[in-house]
């Protein structure tokens, strides 16, 4: 096991030294492009709630990021991530690494700020801490919403996605689209809705393949975004919930076959399946090793080897919302309770 761990080391010291690409670009519903690798930013939470960043930490990846050639970041308004990754991108647009068009930003509009007249007010907050006039993608980051002390809003997300066509419409937002949306939610947005989503973020790693629902929404034209990518080969603050990890047989073999790592390994897995990965990282060495996965392919016998770890568990799962009208996930016996003990 241990010489697997120093295999895998080995090999992202050696991927450092390669020169990085960018990640092909690939076509939404709308005619735009999204770039098919997102940075992530969410620095994840402890128990006082969302981990923000310190020293700059975020600001200076995101700079990293962009000089190696990533080209997309995915945040949220939840996240305290927008404005250093704002900061970032303003630095690297001053010094020539990109202009404002080459870099496609994500973000998402919070719980509390559902309802069709309130999305436009929540965006312009997001991009004056972005410093931007645009984002590239606006996502409804749940369809459930929620009031100020986190009491259960009886807001329809319907209404909500009106207030990001309208956004869309004024050009706050050149695409729009769900996260954590079931498929009944995403047909019934599509159903109903003036514009289809261009997009739907979901989680998925070998734990959570959700097959069905990456099938449904690609037939319908959206392009899925896939989060926490890296599953149960990294530490989850504490939460266990089976899965392979790092040094994972399985993966190990398919690794080695292509000189790769396993982390490597399980984000090409989700470009096979044209799903666009979003590994979060504030490490140099691992910046360089998410973004070189561009280089090889794997076979739909190793795809299906991989998929064949699913057991259909999340690890963002927050059961605390299960009793409102709108929340998409299966519910179970013992709902957690909310770990910021709002109500
Ligand atoms: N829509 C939603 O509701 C939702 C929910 C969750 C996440 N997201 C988005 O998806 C992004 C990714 O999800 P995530 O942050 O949960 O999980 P992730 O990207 O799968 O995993 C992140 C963890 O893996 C480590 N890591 C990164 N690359 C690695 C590598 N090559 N080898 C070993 N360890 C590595 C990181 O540590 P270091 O930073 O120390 O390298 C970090 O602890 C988020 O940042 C966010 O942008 C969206």
């Amino acid at each position: 096991m241990c010489v697997n761990k120093i295999i895998n080391f080995k090999r992202g010291l050696l991927q450092m030294a390669a020169a990085a690409t960018e990640a092909p670009k690939w076509k939404l519903n709308n005619g735009l492009e999204i770039p098919a690798l997102a940075l992530g930013t969410y620095l994840g939470f402890d128990e006082h709630g969302v981990m923000t960043s310190t020293n700059k930490q975020l600001r200076d990846t995101v700079v990293s990021a962009l000089r190696l050639g990533y080209r997309h970041v995915d945040t949220a308004a939840v996240y305290q991530t927008e404005a250093e990754i704002g900061e970032a991108i303003a630095m690297c647009v001053a010094n020539g690494t990109v202009r404002r068009e080459d870099v496609f930003v994500t973000t998402k509009l919070w719980n509390t700020r559902h309802g069709r007249a309130r999305v436009a007010e929540a965006l312009k907050d997001s991009l004056k801490k972005m410093r931007l006039d645009y984002v590239d993608l606006y996502l409804m980051h749940w369809p459930v919403a929620l009031n100020e002390d986190y009491s259960f809003a009886s807001i329809d997300y319907l209404d909500t996605w009106r207030g990001l066509e309208d956004v869309q419409r004024r050009g706050l937002a050149r695409s729009i689209g769900l996260s954590n949306f079931n498929r009944q939610q995403v047909a019934r947005v599509i159903k109903e809705g003036s514009v289809k989503p261009a997009v739907l973020q979901i989680e998925a790693h070998p734990q959570i393949v959700q097959q069905d629902l990456v099938t449904y929404a690609q037939s319908e034209g959206l392009i899925i975004m896939g989060f926490s990518p890296l599953g149960s080969l990294v530490s989850r603050f504490g939460m266990e919930a089976g899965g392979p990890r790092v040094d994972d047989p399985t993966l190990v073999e398919i690794a080695a076959k292509y000189n790769k790592t396993t982390p490597q390994v399980l984000l090409r897995w989700l470009i096979e399946r044209k799903i666009i990965p979003i590994p979060k990282t504030v490490k140099q060495s691992r910046l360089v090793e998410n973004l070189n996965i561009f280089d090889f392919h794997l076979t739909p016998a190793e795809v299906a080897t991989i998929s064949a770890f699913d057991s259909n568990k999340r690890f963002t799962f927050p059961s605390f919302w299960q009793n409102h009208p709108h929340y998409p996930f299966e519910k179970i016996k013992n709902p957690i309770r909310d770990p910021f003990g709002r109500k």
